[in-house]
């Protein structure tokens, strides 16, 4: 039997952990391969708080977060410390998931070492290079490097292809969120205490409708965080609602929302939910407002509406489904979305149903499994 092969895992953030933790169980699940993690750490406290739910001990940790770092400080940072990584481990192939910088960096290192590249969630494009800024140049120059691309769905496959990426290293594999969402769901059912966190929550808004809030794109930053802002003040303004708004820990999202919106009877702002509290929350709120990516995926699979406070999404599948809808930054905009979803019992009952357009919870399996494949074992 040849040597397994060594197989290093790069990401930094919060969204990259749970969508790589499958991957990186199913690969240590797989005698073929030796899986290594190293995590930049471009997040630090969000980070670790999926790494301790998802039991994993990275083999190397860069610690390279810094208060309200910049891109190209970022950036810099990362290659060099990931190439010193790689060139330590040497290792037959690197994964990296996303549009991150810690992702560019992860495959723009391992191309200088002219090591493979395996990208999960490929080929998502809003076509747009300053929305989402600066993640589709991010995903585009890992598209450029990546020797198999894990396209979710078949939208993203088709924008591989239309970039002449070769059809027979594009795979769609669904998106490993769903397999991450799955396994929480299961742990949860298995131990309410998991996610028992929001109890006093739950009981100071017995009886309102729960509004869940997340906010962190760089693109909304300045006036798209203060419309934000408003908008959601004169949502809570409503007796019937209460807003759940886990707060990101970038200053440039806390500062606004802190002065905006602290000490409002009907808006709660908490500190950002370890992964089992905010499927607890996707679970109590009646409709999700948010800017992440992460939750235009995981709010369809559970049936509950999801308004997109951007301009263009690269998850398209969400809006064509019918559960998501894009509702920009404008405070009119956003306030009459939620009323109407609040309101017309019809509308919403339209867009609460449950579709899987991201995946069946087995993408991390059928991802280790063309990777063995790839590999020849
Ligand atoms: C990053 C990703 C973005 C992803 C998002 C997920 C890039 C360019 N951006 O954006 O694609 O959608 O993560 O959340 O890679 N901070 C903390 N503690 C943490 C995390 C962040 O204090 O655990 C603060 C720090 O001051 C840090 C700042 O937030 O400097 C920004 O973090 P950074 O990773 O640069 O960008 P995000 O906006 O989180
Ligand atoms: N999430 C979490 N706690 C929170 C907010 C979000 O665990 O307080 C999870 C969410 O379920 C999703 C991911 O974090 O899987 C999304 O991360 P984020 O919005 O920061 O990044 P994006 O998906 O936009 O890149």
């Amino acid at each position: 039997m040849t040597e397994p092969a060594k197989i290093l895992v790069i990401f930094g953030t919060r969204p990259e952990a749970i969508k790589l933790f499958p991957v990186v169980r199913a690969l240590e699940a797989d005698p073929r391969f030796t899986p290594v993690v190293c995590v930049s750490a471009q997040h630090r406290q969000m980070l670790d708080q999926v790494l301790e739910i998802a039991g994993i001990a990275p083999d190397h940790d860069l610690d390279l977060m810094r208060p309200d770092q910049t891109l190209d400080g970022l950036t810099a940072a990362l290659l060099t410390e990931l190439g010193r990584v790689m060139d330590q481990v040497q290792p037959a192939r690197v994964i990296v998931q996303g549009d991150t910088a810690t992702a560019m960096a992860g495959a723009l290192a391992a191309y200088y070492r002219k090591l493979p590249v395996d990208h999960i969630e490929a080929g998502l494009r809003s076509g747009n290079i300053y929305h989402p800024w600066p993640e589709e140049v991010n995903r585009k120059i890992i598209g450029t490097i990546a020797s198999l691309h894990f396209a979710p769905t078949e939208v993203s496959q088709a924008a591989l292809l239309a970039e002449n990426v070769d059809p027979a290293r594009v795979h769609v594999t669904g998106n490993t969120v769903i397999d991450a969402l799955h396994w929480v769901t299961a742990r949860i059912a298995a131990d309410p205490a998991l996610a028992g966190g929001l109890a006093a929550l739950e009981a100071r808004f017995a009886g309102k409708r729960i509004i869940g809030v997340t906010s962190h794109r760089r693109e909304n930053f300045g006036d798209g965080m203060d419309n934000i802002a408003a908008a959601i003040r004169q949502i809570a303004a409503r007796p019937d609602v209460a807003v759940i708004f886990p707060v990101h820990l970038n200053p440039n999202v806390r500062g606004v929302m802190n002065a905006a919106l602290g000490g409002l009877d009907n808006v709660a702002l908490i500190e950002p939910l370890d992964y089992p509290h905010f499927a607890r929350l996707l679970s109590l709120a009646e409709i999700m407002l948010t800017d992440s990516g992460g939750v235009q995926e995981e709010a369809p699979a559970l049936g509950k509406p999801v308004l997109v406070m951007r301009e263009t999404t690269e998850r398209s599948e969400g809006v064509t489904a019918g559960t998501a809808r894009l509702v920009g930054t404008d405070v009119t905009r956003i306030v009459t979305e939620i009323f109407n979803l609040l309101d017309d019992k019809a509308a919403y009952e339209a867009m609460a149903r449950a579709h899987n357009p991201f995946g069946d919870g087995q993408s991390a399996r059928r991802i280790v499994e063309l990777i063995g494949d790839e590999v020849g074992q």
